[in-house]
């Protein structure tokens, strides 16, 4: 099968794990007999040095004319003085909301072979298997207008849902644990924000049509409580943008390091951006330290949610797998006992653990 694959680095790390994640792609295509044709663009401070705005028009059109798109990162300290509608992350916002990239997939696995590189107790995190379903084109994060008032001593952000808006993104929470353990976690703030309960409304109003799922609503600060106390509580997690952001960054944990987290940005047609949780890492970027498998794992995403390439994706799960039981692991990851990789080691030890296979099968 031939699929074109908008490629978007970005900034800083997004460029060295992207780097990676197209050769990776480009061995499941040499050895599943496809052919992945990758157009790249240019987004966030990238874009913004290049051509002067975060979300130049080429870019749009490149992934417009592709079958789905591929993300890094955006961000870094040369741009944060710049006015908020000229920041490489309005960039990312941009390209979301004008692809109706309304429903991000966020999987938190906990790997048996990474339990020593999480804060939390192995015990707690063992088996951990939870997918966090976060609206992603709505609330605060889009709200008009955001602003700066009264000589500058006044902000005012809003947060602004429809209930259509609400209600697609909690038709794909049901739908994601219909298909997978039946549990469903609402999460939200409706003890005091109005768009909370109207999200519980919702909730209760689509739950008619899955009787087999099991659904409890849980407050936002509750549910941050509960995901380091007993995260096997979860299966899925259904909840808005801004709670979404955060209680990712705080999942991740679960995983041992932000670097292993994918995502698969999607629209109801199967059109996806695919982009790891993580940021640009400027703190790291340019070092070659950076762990590559967030992003090769968003990129197994967009094999199966985008190309439906089921067998192609766990080949490249299975290889990551299979590099972290053998203790490869990045400098994040390591515990010290083993050499860390560095991001190009990585790479190439899931890319010829991806040919074994395939040179045995
Ligand atoms: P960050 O996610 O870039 O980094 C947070 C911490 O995690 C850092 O210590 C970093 O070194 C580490 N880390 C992140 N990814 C890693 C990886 N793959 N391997 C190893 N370590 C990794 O968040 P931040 O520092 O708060 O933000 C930096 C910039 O990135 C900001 O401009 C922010 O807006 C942007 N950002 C972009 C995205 C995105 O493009 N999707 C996501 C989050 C943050
Ligand atoms: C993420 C990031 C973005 C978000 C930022 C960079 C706009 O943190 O993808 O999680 O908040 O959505
Ligand atoms: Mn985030």
């Amino acid at each position: 099968m031939k699929r074109k694959v908008a490629v978007l680095p970005g900034d800083g790390i997004g460029k060295e794990v992207m780097e990676g994640t197209m050769k990776v792609l480009s061995a499941v295509a040499d050895r599943f007999g496809h052919t992945f044709e990758f157009h790249k663009g240019r987004i966030g401070g990238d874009a913004i040095d290049q051509d002067g705005m975060p979300l130049p028009d080429e870019t749009l059109r490149i992934c417009k004319e592709s079958d789905a798109a591929l993300l890094g990162a955006v961000g870094g300290p040369k741009w944060e003085s710049l006015p908020g509608h000229l920041r490489p992350e309005r960039g990312l916002l941009g390209i979301r909301k004008e692809l109706g990239l309304f429903a991000n997939l966020r999987p938190v696995t906990a790997f048996d072979s990474l339990l020593h590189a999480s804060p939390l107790k192995p015990d707690r995190i063992k088996g951990v298997d939870m997918l966090i379903v976060r609206e992603l084109t709505g609330g605060l994060y889009f709200g008009t207008p955001s602003e700066r008032r009264n000589g500058g001593d006044e902000v005012v952000d809003t947060l602004h849902y429809t209930r259509s808006e609400i209600e697609r993104i909690v038709e794909q929470g049901f739908e994601a644990a219909s298909k997978r353990r039946q549990k469903l976690t609402s999460v939200d703030k409706a003890n005091v924000l109005e768009s909370s309960r109207m999200w519980r409304e919702v909730v209760e109003e689509k739950a008619k049509a899955y009787p087999d799922v099991e659904v409890e609503h849980m407050l936002v600060d509750a549910a941050a409580m509960k995901m380091v106390q007993n995260p096997s509580h979860f299966d899925v997690i259904v909840t808005e943008n801004l709670f979404g952001d955060i209680l990712s960054d705080e999942a991740s944990m679960i995983t041992g390091s932000l670097g292993m987290l994918p995502s698969a940005s999607l629209r109801s047609d199967g059109f996806g951006m695919y982009e790891p949780v993580h940021g640009s890492a400027p703190d790291i970027a340019g070092k070659n330290l950076a762990n590559p498998l967030a992003m090769i794992l968003s990129g197994a995403m967009m094999l199966k949610y985008s190309f439906e390439m089921h067998d192609e994706a766990e080949a490249i799960e299975k290889a990551v797998k299979e590099v972290l039981d053998a203790g490869y692991y990045t400098s994040d990851l390591a515990n010290g006992s083993t050499k860390a990789l560095g991001t190009d080691a990585m790479i190439k030890k899931v890319i010829y653990q991806l040919e074994e296979a395939g040179a045995t099968a």
